[in-house]
């Protein structure tokens, strides 16, 4: 079989872990790999490709970023994009391996629908892919999380300051709120669990009332201003494909503000940003990017196709590329009242 890997949406570490999880697979059983060069669009037009052999393969388990390039690309807009796209898997491929978040999944949905042999696996730092407890980066991000808040604890204890940390996740808090336990954050604010400004200078002054010198907040970048008193602006930027650009809204910077005003405590703000899916990934990333990919291949052989690996009570089994993409998958509330216990 002639075998195509294409990585699309926000990079994360561990993407080259599963294409190598992939292409060794397949290679050793005899098939020809290729990579599809910045996602969909290397399908689009002039096919941008490049031979995967083992040599191209070594070396990039422990790299971060994707060797194929990622590009987010409306495939809507011209129209046309997404039976381009088909056409081309159709004519060049015997199967195509799909690594991405919802996004990319959903376009791999469409065209599975329409016959195209393709399989899908769950990446996005945001970890909020429905059916499959991980997701490909998120492990590596938690990690960025938790040691961007012991270098943050240095600094608030030796200012007496509060410290606001603003993560990734869109439209969800997983990283924000496992990386704020992780990191021992003293509040974490994540749009599923909404709180009012009231709450979090309540919290914030009792604490320092009981003799703490200095607080750590964490707040995801989604989280709504207007749950903490703000205006939503009207007109947010957004991505290639359309999707709002949270970060532009600034909201650790909001809420930095806002807890100086109405706290009188010295207050400042960082936004973790693009090193949250920057660098090597970790050893948990390596791990599941790896089976994952060995059991998107497996899919591949036994003509799964429109499925999608996912992990369900530790283990690798199959989901339907439609169930994964139906929704969100939020933070469960007994994961956020674990965290709330050590606020
Ligand atoms: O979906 C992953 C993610 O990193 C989100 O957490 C973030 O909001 C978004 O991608 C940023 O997208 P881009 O890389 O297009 O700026």
């Amino acid at each position: 079989m002639r075998i195509g890997i294409l990585t699309a949406g926000g990079d994360a570490p561990g993407l080259n872990a599963a294409v190598r999880a992939i292409g060794r697979s397949a290679l050793s059983d005899g098939h020809e790999v290729v990579g599809i060069e910045d996602g969909w669009a290397g399908l689009l037009g002039d096919l941008r490709v490049r031979t995967l052999d083992r040599p191209a393969l070594a070396g990039i388990l422990q790299e971060g970023g994707t060797l194929l390039g990622s590009v987010r690309r409306d495939l809507d807009h011209p129209a046309g994009g997404r039976e381009q796209v088909l056409a081309s898997i159709n004519k060049e491929f015997d199967a195509v391996v799909a690594i991405g978040g919802d996004g990319t999944l959903s376009v791999a949905e469409w065209l599975a629908q329409r016959g195209a042999p393709i399989v899908g696996v769950p990446k996005t730092l945001d970890n909020d892919l429905a059916e499959t407890e991980y997701c490909i980066g998120f492990d590596t991000a938690v990690s960025i999380v938790a040691e961007a808040l012991d270098r943050l604890h240095t600094t608030a204890a030796s200012h007496h300051r509060v410290l606001v940390l603003e993560t990734m996740g869109r439209s969800t808090g997983w990283v924000a709120a496992l990386g704020g336990l992780a990191g021992g954050a003293d509040y974490i604010v994540i749009p599923e669990f909404p709180v009012t400004m009231d709450d979090v200078v309540e919290h914030i002054t009792r604490r320092h009332a009981s003799g703490s010198s200095f607080s750590i907040v964490v707040v995801a970048e989604g989280v709504s201003l207007t749950s903490l008193g703000g205006v939503e602006p009207l007109d947010l930027p957004t991505d290639a494909v359309g999707r709002v650009q949270w970060a532009s809204r600034s909201v650790g910077h909001f809420l930095a503000d806002q807890l100086q005003q109405r706290t009188g405590y010295e207050t400042r703000s960082t936004v973790l940003g693009y090193l949250q899916r920057g660098g090597s990934p970790s050893a948990h990333d390596r791990i599941y990017a790896t089976r994952l990919g060995v059991a998107a291949y497996e899919a591949v052989c036994a003509g799964a196709f429109g499925s999608v690996p996912i992990v369900r009570n530790g283990d690798v089994v199959r989901a339907s590329l439609a169930d994964v993409t139906a929704s969100v998958r939020a933070v469960p509330r007994d994961l956020y009242e674990l965290c709330a216990r050590f606020f």
